[in-house]
């Protein structure tokens, strides 16, 4: 079978810049940026779309922040949901794979250890409701399509919460974060990995898949790790020591967040056909490569 071509959208973003360099030292791989393919412009996505050639279409692109989504919820649907589904059209259309990422915000956050595919969802928020929205419009315009759910995103091309911590500790000695929010952070670097072994080895894998590290963190304990191992790799952080502070002490967030989105990574261990390694392993790769490059 010759090579897949690869058509990434939103690489100009944080999982989508990863995904871009990993495929494209591997693959034949193009992309697209907003100004070339916008969502917000859905009637013009087919069209420019057929221009194309590709028989993989990774959609990493959409309206990502909760709380611009929770202000701006028209936009987000046609984003979120209104585009990828026209996505999924044109690649049903083309016999193309639609591998389109969503997030753990699709559950409701309450009362729950750990959710897999299958659990019901109940999205507490705009950017929940409109990336459910949008999984189930690809899925029912694309039955091949996979839909691959992430969770608290962090790698070398945009700053996120590992990063934010480590630079305040630069700073200040002052420093909190959420204790009652509990999830799975996940590399990007490990995200486009499993993506390459989910193209080459399970073509034909479609519905929702779970894409995470294995373990368990709050956004307090996820700072307090990247603070332990930065010190340990002499970064002059001032502590690594993070006051914990509960979510609804937060005021200032537009958007309510969910507090337990643990999700399941037991149905990609099986089709990998390995272990998933702990996100604190990950977590500490992804700092030891930026702050004692080789
Ligand atoms: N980050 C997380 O922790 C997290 C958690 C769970 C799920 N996810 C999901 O993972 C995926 C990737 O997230 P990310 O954090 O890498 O996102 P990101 O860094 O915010 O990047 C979003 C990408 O989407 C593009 N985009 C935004 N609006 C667009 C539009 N109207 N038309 C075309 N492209 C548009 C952006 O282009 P510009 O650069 O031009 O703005 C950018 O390339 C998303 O599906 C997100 O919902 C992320």
């Amino acid at each position: 079978m010759p090579a897949p071509r690869i058509l990434i959208l939103g690489a100009t973003g944080g999982l989508g810049r990863a995904l871009y360099r990993h495929m494209a030292s591997r693959f034949e791989t193009i992309s697209l940026t907003r100004a070339e393919l916008d969502f917000e412009q859905p009637d013009k996505l087919s069209a420019r779309l057929a221009e194309q050639e590709f028989d993989v279409l990774l959609n990493a692109a959409g309206m990502t922040s909760p709380d611009v989504c929770e202000v701006e919820p028209e936009r987000a649907f046609v984003a979120n949901a209104v585009a990828p589904q026209i996505l999924a059209e044109c690649c049903l259309a083309r016999r193309a794979r639609m591998i389109h990422f969503s997030t753990d915000y699709v559950f409701s956050g309450v009362q729950r250890d750990l959710w897999f595919e299958a659990d019901e969802t109940a999205p507490i928020n705009v950017y929940g409701r409109t990336k459910l929205a949008g999984e189930q419009a690809v899925l029912k315009a694309s039955p091949s399509a996979l839909v691959a759910r992430v969770s608290w995103l962090y790698g070398p091309d945009k700053p996120s919460h590992p990063d934010n911590i480590i630079q305040r500790a630069l700073q200040t000695d002052d420093l909190s974060a959420v204790v009652d929010k509990v999830s799975v952070p996940t590399s990007n670097a490990d995200i486009s990995g499993w993506i390459e072994q989910l193209i080459i080895r399970h073509p034909t894998t479609c519905g929702v898949l779970h894409l995470c590290n294995s373990g368990v963190a709050s956004w307090h304990s996820w700072a307090e790790a990247a603070l332990e191992i930065a010190a340990r790799l002499e970064v002059p952080v001032k502590t690594t020591c993070v006051r914990p502070v509960k979510l609804a002490s937060l005021t200032q967030l537009k958007a309510p967040r969910p507090l337990l989105t643990v999700m399941s990574n037991a149905r990609l261990q099986s089709l990998l056909g390995g272990e998933i390694r702990n996100w604190y392993d990950a977590l500490e790769e992804y700092l030891v490569q930026k702050y004692q490059p080789q």
